[in-house]
């Protein structure tokens, strides 16, 4: 069967400004090695806005559509699910570096996300091993670790910190101390933007001033100033930022990409509206929508203990 593809540009927005541009193969040759997406997103929901469902209802309707792809995170495909709710034949495709949609195994960009946190960890630790300092790096991540427990695991990091575990600050200080007792002069330390200290998230000193709720460049500069005050040994931190969010997909990514995007238009072939495509015990399937809406997917505390074992 083939299906004419329409864009809607920057994610539900595209409805509203009525921006739409075709998807043939002459638009998507040779865009699968880039990151991104070349329709432009936003975190804008049509559940928002007053009569906002209706208007995508009717201008899905007036495309004359089979169905609507919904691509991104646990907030598009929440969204998603509600539409679904209100009549709107929609499939997801779960694609965020956070990883933390539930009913897949995998989204697309973690791998990628991934490989670019252990390389920054593997180059942090040979200049923390030269210096004799501590070296933190702090990774995107705003309620669930898995980005920082999985390169925390790849580079054998001596800590993991993520929002999912209530953070000592005790054993972390005592950690690098009993590191350089033993006289390993060095630590490397992975800790997630979200990473709740003394009960409470911190965002960097620039998004408060904007009054911004942004997290990035906030715990990584308040923890790095507390061990090296509380330990006197020297702590640099770096923060991924933005970098760990664009460039090109890993080859893993690309595939799990190919094998959604096939997935979710054998859902719309087979009219199986409000499911996702979906990885599963390394098996592409589907899963419902509903199981996204039920919040995000937070790390197992068997994942984080397996790197757990090897900390300090
Ligand atoms: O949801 C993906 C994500 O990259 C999070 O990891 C991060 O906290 C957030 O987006 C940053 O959002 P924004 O790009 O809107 O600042």
């Amino acid at each position: 069967e083939r299906y004419e593809v329409t864009g809607i540009r920057n994610g539900w927005k595209g409805f509203f400004d009525s921006d739409y541009e075709t998807l043939d193969n002459i638009r998507t040759s040779g865009i699968i090695d880039r990151g991104g997406t070349i329709l432009g997103t936003s975190r804008f929901s049509p559940l928002a806005v007053e009569k906002g469902p209706q208007l995508v209802l009717e201008k899905v309707k007036k495309l004359a559509s089979t169905g609507l792809i919904v691509l991104g995170g646990e907030g598009m495909l929440s969204v998603a699910y509600e539409m679904f709710r209100k009549g709107l034949p929609v499939v997801g495709i779960p694609k965020t570096i956070d990883n933390d949609v539930r009913g897949t195994d995998y989204c697309i960009g973690f791998q990628t996300v991934v490989e670019i946190a252990t390389e920054a960890l593997d180059r942090l630790r040979s200049t923390a091993e030269s210096h004799h300092r501590v070296m933190l790096l702090e990774v995107m991540g705003r309620y669930a670790g898995w980005i920082a427990t999985y390169a925390g695991m790849a580079n054998g990091a001596d800590a993991v910190l993520i929002p999912e575990i209530p953070l000592s600050l005790d054993w972390l200080c005592r950690m690098v101390t009993n590191r350089e007792k033993k006289g390993i002069n060095f630590s490397v330390v992975v800790v997630a933007e979200g990473t709740v200290l003394d009960g409470k998230t911190i965002g960097s000193e620039a998004s408060a001033q904007f009054n911004k709720r942004q997290l990035l460049g906030g715990i990584g500069k308040v923890l790095g100033d507390i061990i090296e005050q509380r330990t006197g040994l020297e702590t640099k931190v770096s923060s991924l930022g933005y970098i760990q969010r664009g460039g090109t997909p890993v080859a893993y990514d690309r595939s799990l990409a190919t094998s959604f995007g096939v997935r979710a238009l054998r859902l719309i072939s087979q009219k199986r509206y409000g499911e996702m495509a979906a990885i599963v015990g390394n098996r592409i399937t589907s899963s419902p929508l509903s199981e996204v809406a039920k919040g995000i997917k937070t790390v197992p505390k068997e994942t984080y203990q397996t790197a757990q074992r090897f900390f300090g």
